[in-house]
């Protein structure tokens, strides 16, 4: 696909990006650029542009604002040592972005059209890439129902949209270890939308989010719809959950959660450690008792933007309790250093999840 690239007329100053690259946080800093496709019936995609990033103008009557025809993905672009910008296993978010876009009824964007829009921002605003410790140049993907229609149907007209932006750690408190707070409500059902990555999932978490937040927590924690025992994932990353004896479990891709890329990833790592990976269903009321027998030594989250964090805490309306010793475990900080010394280049890439770019 051709981008029409127009540049800029005037960038954020160098000194003023210098100082907003140094410590970014996330999700509050954004680049120069942005990639806009068009997509209708009769044209498919097309007005590709690589355009300054700046406000949308949508018509009131856009099915997005009434319907939450949308869908999004995430990833990271990370600077290698030597240099050279890199994707890390773009083409499943590729690959992902069309299974919601499959179940939102929105049309599928080739997956090469996806990557070379990663492609052309990231190049276009390298600059941009933060000088934080453990940072990299958050992207993020979406489509948008555009067509001016208030009847309930899938739209006409979309809009593919990449933007990006500058990111340290997801995590504000800065702590070695995640607390979570196990929601009474419910974020996916069998047969809904829980495996695609749409907004209304997280529109729907987040009274249970601010939920977890006015209580002193980092994150929510979802169980399953039906019987309310079994863990499902958090409010944006998948759950790890280690034995003492050498079995590593994670929950099921049953249709309710969102087959997270670092989740296919860590399984991988893992039984390259010679671990024992199941995909299991675990209850909340047995990972309770685990914790307090020992038999379970360590949980943690993982996802593009926590990438992988040990849970030290879990707290519910029946009350709380910690894992192992409240802070990060010893195969947590292993995997979590396998994953980003492949994804920075420090450790050989054996499986060609790394794309360089450039
Ligand atoms: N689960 C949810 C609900 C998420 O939003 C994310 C983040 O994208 C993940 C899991 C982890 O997915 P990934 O590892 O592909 O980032
Ligand atoms: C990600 O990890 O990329 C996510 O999308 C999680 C959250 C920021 C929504």
């Amino acid at each position: 696909m051709q981008f029409e690239r127009i540049s800029h007329p005037a960038p954020v100053p160098g000194k003023t990006r210098a100082e907003a690259i140094a410590n970014p946080g996330f999700g509050t800093l954004f680049t120069d650029h942005m990639v806009t496709i068009d997509w209708s019936e009769d044209k498919e995609w097309h007005n590709a542009q690589l355009a300054p990033r700046g406000p949308l103008t949508l018509d009131p009557a856009a099915s997005v604002l009434h319907y939450a025809q949308e869908i999004f993905e995430g990833l990271k672009a990370y600077r290698l040592e030597d240099g050279t910008m890199a994707l890390f296993r773009p083409r499943e978010n590729a690959a992902r972005f069309n299974r919601s876009a499959d179940r939102l009824a929105m049309p599928n964007l080739p997956e090469d059209a996806f990557v070379a829009a990663l492609e052309a921002l990231v190049d276009a605003d390298k600059d941009w890439f933060p000088t934080v410790e453990g940072g990299s140049l958050y992207l993020r993907p979406f489509m948008i129902a555009t067509e001016a229609f208030l009847g309930v149907r899938p739209a006409k007209e979309y809009k593919f949209i990449l933007i990006a932006s500058p990111a340290g750690n997801y995590f504000k408190s800065g702590a070695p270890a995640v607390s979570i707070w196990v929601s009474d409500y419910t974020r996916a059902a069998p047969g809904g939308t829980g495996a695609a990555k749409c907004g209304g999932n997280y529109a729907a978490s987040l009274v249970p989010t601010r939920e977890a937040f006015d209580r002193g927590h980092d994150q929510v924690l979802f169980l399953d719809a039906a019987e309310h025992r079994y863990i499902e994932e958090l409010g944006g990353m998948n759950l790890f959950f280690v034995f003492d004896d050498g079995r590593i479990l994670t929950p099921p891709l049953t249709g309710t959660i969102l087959p997270g890329i670092t989740r296919d990833s860590i399984i991988d790592l893992a039984r390259e450690e010679g671990l024992d990976v199941v995909e299991e269903m675990y209850t909340l009321d047995q990972w309770r008792e685990d914790a307090a027998s020992g038999k379970l030594l360590e949980t943690f989250a993982c996802g593009t933007a926590a990438v992988v964090t040990p849970v030290g805490k879990v707290a519910g309306h029946d009350g709380e309790f910690t894992i192992g010793s409240g802070g990060p475990g010893q195969l947590t900080s292993k995997l979590r250093e396998k994953l980003t010394g492949i994804q920075r280049g420090t450790a050989e890439d054996t499986r060609g999840w790394v794309m360089r770019l450039g």
